[in-house]
């Protein structure tokens, strides 16, 4: 019987889209990933590093969209994180430039996919050019209600830990929250994504099985899926591939997966 069972799963999924086979009631509410790979795509076509960052905005769109039209609320992708400081000037100058011109460009297709665009990171410390473009883009698309699209610039986990940190020392201090007070909530409301829920998937594209200071505090009970594929070459198609993982897992918080059978039943 189960054997039948299987047999027509499989069947049946064979002969269905990608998009099809998604249990649109169980989606993820929000994703986050790790775009990574550029450089190795563009290394294997023997080309500068930065054709691969050109590239890699051609799959951030196509992800967007695809994510967009799942019905997916939160898309936190990593842009450029902190330690990212540290590459040499010319390639920082390039994506410094590949930003603003994608901004620039893209606006008009996120609004009229009815997407928000929000950042997270230390973005006083990108270029006065970069952040004045990022913030016309999210005053125009701030009302736009079916997606929010986080980047994350200048962005790492311990940084906006430590920040957290230091912002509820000082209310301990001026007397607004006594110590015994401080608790998971609290700690999540002073972190940059205090407005959307944790993520519930990391992807990471490229094989590297790393966390790469990203999201650490949010991701406690987040699925990660990890793919051999280099960023450039990710499609909303192979979004799809890691909704369908997600959802074929079984996600326990701690409990058994007999309590959780019972609390189903
Ligand atoms: C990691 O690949 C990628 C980045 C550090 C930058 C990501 C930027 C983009 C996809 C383009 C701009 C994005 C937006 C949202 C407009 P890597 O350079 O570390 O690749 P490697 O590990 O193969 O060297």
């Amino acid at each position: 019987m189960v054997e039948n069972a299987n047999a027509f799963t499989t069947f049946a999924s064979r002969n269905m889209s990608l998009k099809e086979q998604i249990d649109i009631q169980r989606l993820p509410r929000h994703v986050a990933i790790i775009m990574d790979g550029n450089g190795r795509w563009a290394k294997q076509q023997g080309k500068m590093r930065i054709f691969g960052h050109q590239n890699g905005v051609l799959a951030v769109r196509d992800t967007v969209e695809g994510a967009a039209e799942l019905g997916i609320e939160v898309l936190t992708v990593y842009a450029f994180s902190t330690e990212n400081w540290n590459r040499p000037k010319l390639e920082i100058d390039a994506l410094m430039h590949l930003l603003v011109q994608t901004i620039t460009k893209e606006t008009p297709k996120l609004m009229e996919n009815n997407i928000r665009l929000a950042t997270i990171g230390n973005t006083d410390s990108l270029p006065p050019k970069v952040a004045a473009n990022l913030k016309k883009c999210i005053d125009k698309t701030a009302n736009n209600t079916r997606m929010t699209l986080v980047l994350a610039l200048s962005y790492s986990s311990r940084w906006e830990i430590t920040t957290a940190m230091q912002k509820i020392a000082e209310k301990v201090k001026s007397g607004e929250i006594d110590p015994k007070n401080i608790n998971e909530e609290l700690i999540s409301n002073q972190l940059n994504t205090a407005a959307w829920p944790d993520p519930e998937l990391l992807i990471r594209t490229s094989g590297e099985l790393r966390i790469s200071n990203y999201l650490l505090w949010q991701i406690a009970y987040a699925e990660l899926y990890f793919t051999e594929k280099l960023w450039p070459d990710f499609r909303r198609e192979d979004f799809y591939k890691a909704i369908i993982d997600f959802q074929q897992r079984e996600r326990r918080f701690g409990k058994t997966s007999e309590q959780l059978k019972s609390e189903h039943a």
